[in-house]
């Protein structure tokens, strides 16, 4: 098989690495990649928003599957307009992507399918969503509705606030047309689990549940980001859990988009909390997790290949998904700065690493002397795999200076979580 990834993230870097070992690969291409997916197949830069040039490329070299990373060209209609043009594809159309793209969408399916979420009620109007806030006795959650880089959701803790965050959506429009809808909703609490899903838009397949890092700083502190680690599989989620979360959350989203004429197809990322009283969605991706598939991918034994193979034909339920005994676990190394306004055009100095340790590259780009510098926020996902969460913990932190760069930042307890939970 041929295959086209698109994106150009830790995730896809991952995706790329885990397709490369398929034998079912012919030759692999990213678009546009980064210099680790180089080393997995040909980086080709083609602007992936114009839907026209990556047609164009995929009938001259005749790829028989594209793969889709990111949100944004899913929300965009990529899957559409591939499959208009007889290309086959790994992700969901433009409508059924809107489980992410639109959360009021999103809040109103889980509604209408009676799978478990935070109560909440969704606004267009500054003073409708004001009125509102007086009247509930709860504290809240305020999301904007459209994709804003996983910038949308505010958590305020006081009144004040909440009415500030709304001006800031409603009149200084700082979520631009994302923040046209809003989406207020109780706040939960209890530990957060991502679990992901392979589905052919009929049969439904979870993948092993894990842990992203959000905060920025050790024990959960500082600000929101895009994710600072992972480790997978989450001991947290008990096999009870498990089938409450297939009975009550992705069959019924599966069934759900596919009776209302939105069959889904891809990745369902079903963002989990877990609460006193029961699991409960946060929200839906429609996509894989970055650095989650760094920590899944790695100990997903079935060819991946297979697997979206079938996922795109229809028949995955014919498919055995194996996994790996043991743990993975992802360091993300970042640069100064993130999340606010992250330094760039540091050079990056390497050392060899051990078999069992991968670099995932992010934002990274090659300089014109061929050195590796970095181009983002999130910089690398340093990953490993064990027998035991506690031998993949101590094995990614001995490498970790390994990789290094001017103003790294990283966070020192990922994983560690499930470490004291086994000691009491
Ligand atoms: P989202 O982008 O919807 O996953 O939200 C980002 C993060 O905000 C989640 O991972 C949670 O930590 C937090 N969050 C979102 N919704 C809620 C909620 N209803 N209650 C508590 N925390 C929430
Ligand atoms: N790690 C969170 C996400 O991929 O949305």
């Amino acid at each position: 098989m041929n295959v086209l990834i698109i994106g150009s993230g830790g995730r896809e870097h991952a995706l790329a690495w885990k397709v490369a070992q398929s034998p079912r690969l012919s030759k692999l291409f990213i678009a546009p990649g980064n210099p680790g997916t180089m080393t997995c197949g040909e980086n080709v830069p083609i602007d992936t928003d114009n839907h026209a040039d990556v047609i164009r490329f995929c009938m001259d070299e005749r790829i028989d599957l594209v793969i889709v990373g990111p949100e944004i060209p899913l929300a965009a209609g990529l899957v559409d307009s591939l499959f208009e043009s007889g290309i086959r594809c790994f992700g969901p159309k433009q409508a059924a992507a809107q489980i992410e793209s639109s959360k009021v969408f999103s809040k109103d399916f889980m509604a209408r399918h009676h799978i478990p979420t935070a109560r909440y009620a969704t606004f267009t109007q500054l003073d409708e969503a004001i009125r509102y806030l007086k009247s509930v006795d709860y504290p809240v959650v305020i999301k904007a509705s459209g994709l804003a880089a996983g910038k949308g959701v505010i958590l305020p803790d006081t009144f004040e606030k909440a009415k500030t965050t709304l001006e800031n959506i409603f009149i200084e429009k700082t979520f631009g047309d994302a923040g046209l809808e809003v989406v207020i909703e109780e706040r939960l609490s209890g530990q957060e689990v991502s679990l992901m899903s392979f589905t052919d838009g009929t049969s439904v397949m979870p993948m092993l549940p894990a842990q992203d890092h959000k905060r920025l700083l050790d024990d959960d502190q500082g600000p929101n980001t895009g994710g600072m680690g992972a480790y997978a599989p989450a001991p947290i989620f008990t096999a009870e859990m498990m089938t409450e979360a297939i009975e009550s959350v992705l069959k019924p989203a599966i069934d759900g988009m596919r009776m209302e004429g939105n069959p889904f197809v891809g990745v369902l990322y079903a963002g989990l909390i877990l609460t006193k009283s029961g699991l409960s969605v946060l929200e839906f991706n429609c996509r894989f997790g970055d650095p989650e598939t760094q920590v899944v991918l790695p100990l997903l034994e079935t060819d991946l290949l297979d697997v979206v193979d079938a996922c795109v034909n229809g028949n995955l339920a014919d498919v055995d998904i194996r996994w790996k005994d043991g743990a993975a676990v992802c360091v993300v190394l970042a640069s100064k700065g993130y999340p606010e306004k992250s330094e760039s055009g540091k050079k990056v100095e390497f050392s060899e690493l051990p078999e069992n340790v991968v670099c995932f590259y992010a934002g990274t780009k090659t300089d014109s002397n061929g050195n590796i510098i970095t181009a983002g926020g999130r910089v690398f996902g340093l990953t490993t795999w064990a027998n035991e969460i506690g031998v993949a913990i101590r094995d990614v932190y001995a490498n970790i200076e390994k990789v290094s760069f001017e103003g790294m930042q990283y966070r020192n307890d990922i994983g560690k979580r499930t470490l004291s939970r086994t000691h009491g």
